[in-house]
């Protein structure tokens, strides 16, 4: 797709990726974006870097009427990027928080790109538009260590194609970005011994892949190496991340219930 005079939206637009996804698609010609955010207040710096075509939007992606209500304000909206996400790293399906942080990731990394394509769908239509989605290595392979997370981002992959299924009726380009580990607050926590990629290298990979119209983009060094590790042995490729995984409890005694006590106590 053409970035010069194209009209993006960009969710999670306040910081890290999304922040620089901005500064890229204005570097290459789009003639405004969108840019969103929970709380546009953490847009102010932003939109003064280029007030005339930064346009502050209030979208929690979790709602469905702020997403509705941003498609009825962006109607000349031509590319959609669903970049707005949240993760819970370092924690394994057995942590005591692992239900509620997946119910959360599934809501903002799932839900959120759907509401926004439910909402979007007619604008994209009437604009011949394209969608982005910015999803993880870790929906290509699952990473034991952000195990919700993986989860999340893997049903988000398997949305992505849904997506691209239905509208190819329209011929319309659905992307499945792909990304590594990336120097963002997200990532905090990931050690320093991981190399992280730049935002503004990501953004630009993000930008590249859109102009060629790739339906996977794979935006940095990590993510090539993911694709390529799971494309050569995905066997093997799942057993990547074993060597940092924490040892399991240790087994409790069992204790048979007996059949009398039970009815008892389900009556
Ligand atoms: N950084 C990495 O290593 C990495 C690796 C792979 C994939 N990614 C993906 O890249 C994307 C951008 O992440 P990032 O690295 O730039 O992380 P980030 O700096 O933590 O930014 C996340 C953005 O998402 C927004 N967000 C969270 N929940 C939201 C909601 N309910 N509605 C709207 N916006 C919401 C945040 O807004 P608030 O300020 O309001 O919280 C923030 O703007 C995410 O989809 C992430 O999963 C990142």
């Amino acid at each position: 797709m053409k970035i010069q005079g194209c009209i993006p939206l960009v969710t999670g637009a306040n910081r890290g990726i999304g922040e620089a996804l901005v500064h890229e698609l204005l570097k290459r010609g789009a003639t405004k974006v969108y840019a969103c955010a929970r709380n546009p207040a953490l847009l102010e710096t932003l939109v003064a870097s280029d007030p005339k075509r930064i346009i502050p939007v209030r979208l929690d992606v979790t709602k469905p009427e702020q997403a509705e209500a941003a498609a009825a304000m962006a109607i000349d909206v031509n590319l959609l990027i669903n970049n707005a996400g949240v993760t819970h790293n370092g924690v394994t399906l057995l942590h005591d928080d692992a239900i509620t942080n997946l119910r959360e990731e599934i809501e903002v990394n799932l839900i959120g790109i759907l509401n926004m394509f439910r909402a979007f769908m007619n604008v994209l239509g009437h604009n011949q538009g394209a969608i982005a989605n910015v999803l993880s290595g870790v929906a290509i392979q699952h990473n034991p260590m952000c195990a919700t997370y993986s989860c999340s981002k893997a049903a988000a992959l398997s949305m992505t194609q849904g997506m691209r299924t239905l509208l190819r009726q329209r011929n319309t380009l659905v992307s499945a970005v792909i990304v590594g580990a990336v120097d963002t607050r997200m990532s905090k926590d990931i050690p320093s011994t991981v190399v992280k990629a730049t935002p503004q290298a990501v953004a630009t990979a993000i930008v590249d892949g859109l102009e060629r119209g790739d339906e996977d983009i794979d935006a940095d060094a990590g993510s090539i190496a993911t694709r390529a590790r799971v494309g050569r042995d995905p066997k093997k490729a799942e057993r990547h991340n074993d060597h940092r995984l924490p040892p399991l409890p240790p087994l409790k005694p069992l204790m048979r219930i007996p059949d009398e006590k039970k009815s008892n106590s389900e009556t």
